[in-house]
């Protein structure tokens, strides 16, 4: 699973929710909370790992669960949480 962490934040590119194969990052743009939300967040029930969105991202807020920096762990359980309700 890949996982979305703190450069995210104010930025939201979404270069990566157009190379997402599988659209697991959300809110995309036009979804409800997009404006709302202060960064994306990948789905890690559904994230098939392909790793397409990690070059995508211009500030590199993405990366594979095992090689999230230590300062931003806490943003995989933050990812999962954000689906749990769905
Ligand atoms: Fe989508 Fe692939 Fe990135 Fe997973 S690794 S979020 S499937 S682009
Ligand atoms: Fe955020 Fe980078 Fe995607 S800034 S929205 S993770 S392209």
């Amino acid at each position: 699973t890949y996982v979305i962490t703190h450069p995210c934040i104010g930025v939201k590119d979404a270069s990566c929710v157009d190379v997402c194969p599988v659209d697991c990052i959300h809110p995309s743009a036009g979804e409800p909370g997009f404006d709302e939300q202060e960064q994306l967040y990948i789905n890690p029930d559904e994230c098939i790992d392909c790793g397409a969105c990690e070059p995508a991202c211009p500030v590199t807020a993405i990366f594979e669960e095992s090689a999230v920096p230590a300062e931003w762990k806490s943003y995989i359980k933050i990812n999962a949480d954000f689906f749990s309700g769905q």
